[in-house]
Formats: C-alpha cells, structure tokens, sequence
C-alpha cells in the first residue's frame, strides 16, 4: 500500500492503549525488516512501517548520504518534513491519534528518527534509537519536556564513534527529553541485549 509516495504497513494495535511503533529500516531494508522484531518488542502495539524513498544504488534509505556518516542536510530536512506529513496523514487515514506513534529505529532509520524529534518534537510520543548518529546539530534546541528517548548504541560500532553517540544522549537531554542510553557489548548489528532492553523499555513506559 502506497500514501504520500511511502510503501509502507500499517496494522492496528491489539489493546486500547498500546502505542502505535513506527518502524524505520536501516539502509538496504524495506518495510518488511523491522515486523518480526516489533512483535518480540511489543506484541499488543500497532505498526507503521514506511519504506525509505532514497535509492542509494538501489538501497532503500531515509534520507540521502554523501559518504558514509556525511549526511545531506538539506534532503535530510526535506525527507523529515516529509515523513512527518506522513504521519499525519496515515492517522487520519487510519483512525489513530498521532500522539500514539513511538519510532522504532535502526541505523538510519534511527537517524531520521533523531531528526524528526530535533525538528519536528510534536510528531513522536518516544523513540527508541538504535545504532543512532547525531543527524544534524539544531540552531535552537527543541522543547522535549520529558519525552521517553531510549539510545542503544554498540561498544564496538565501527560506524559510529564513542564521542558521536555521547553527544547524540546530551543533545536529548539538553533538550529535556528522558533519556535512557545504554551502550551494549555489540557492533553496527543489533544483539540480544537491544531486543531485550528495547522490550523492557516499552513494557516500562507510563
Ligand atoms: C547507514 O549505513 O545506514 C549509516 O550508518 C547510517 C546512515 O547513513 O544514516
């Protein structure tokens, strides 16, 4: 199914208040990715699960790369405003408040979550960033005011430095979100620890 240009999956939740996961691929993935861990993470939540429009030689993204870990910032800011949209419109579509939609990210599907929380801070009830970089640094810090972020980052992530991911926690924090980061003993690719923490993270939530 097909809204606004994005491929993308929506199921409705099986509980009055479970929360709407909004699923976010890393480069070379496609909607499909993220199912099987959603149901491990949060078996009663709804799903929305977009594909990224950019083709990085034929490589679905979010958001367009220069090199690797060097964004375009601009198709970074055109691609969030645009994700955003997104989301309003599949919860008109599909009957669901927005309020609900907490993103579930990997890689760069974590960085375009990132962005959105930098700026666009009302689309998100909470994130959970996994294997996130910092996308961009704002001019002016959003007003997150206690909005759950949880960053799993790797110890041995070659992509991502140990300074980057720091800075990506205190940038959320600076900003007022309720940040939960915790780096766990893996690479780039996820690890039981994230599954099991990401799980532990959502069951927790108010
Ligand atoms: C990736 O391979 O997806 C990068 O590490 C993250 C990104 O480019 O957004």
């Amino acid at each position: 199914m097909a809204d606004s240009g994005f491929v993308h999956i929506f199921e409705p939740p099986s509980s009055a208040n479970a929360p709407i996961l909004l699923l976010l691929h890393g480069t070379g993935g496609n909607e499909q990715d993220l199912l099987s861990l959603a149901e491990v993470l949060a078996p009663d939540a709804g799903i929305l699960s977009p594909r990224g429009k950019v083709l990085e030689r034929g490589m679905p993204r979010f958001f367009r790369r220069l090199a690797e870990g060097v964004f375009d910032i601009e198709d970074l800011k055109f691609r969030t405003g645009e994700l955003a949209d997104f989301l309003i419109a599949s919860a008109a579509r599909y009957g669901f408040d927005a309020h609900r939609l907490i993103a579930v990210g990997f890689s760069n599907g974590a960085n375009i979550a990132a962005s959105l929380l930098l700026s666009e801070p009302e689309a998100l009830a909470g994130a959970v960033l996994m294997r996130a970089m910092v996308p961009f640094v704002p001019r002016t810090l959003p007003v997150l005011d206690g909005l759950p972020v949880l960053i799993l980052s790797g110890a041995a992530d070659p992509l991502i430095a140990a300074t980057d991911r720091d800075r990506l926690a205190k940038l959320f924090s600076d900003a007022g979100a309720a940040v939960t980061y915790q780096v766990v003993p893996a690479g780039h690719n996820l690890a039981p620890q994230d599954v099991a923490a990401a799980a532990r993270w959502l069951a927790e939530r108010p």
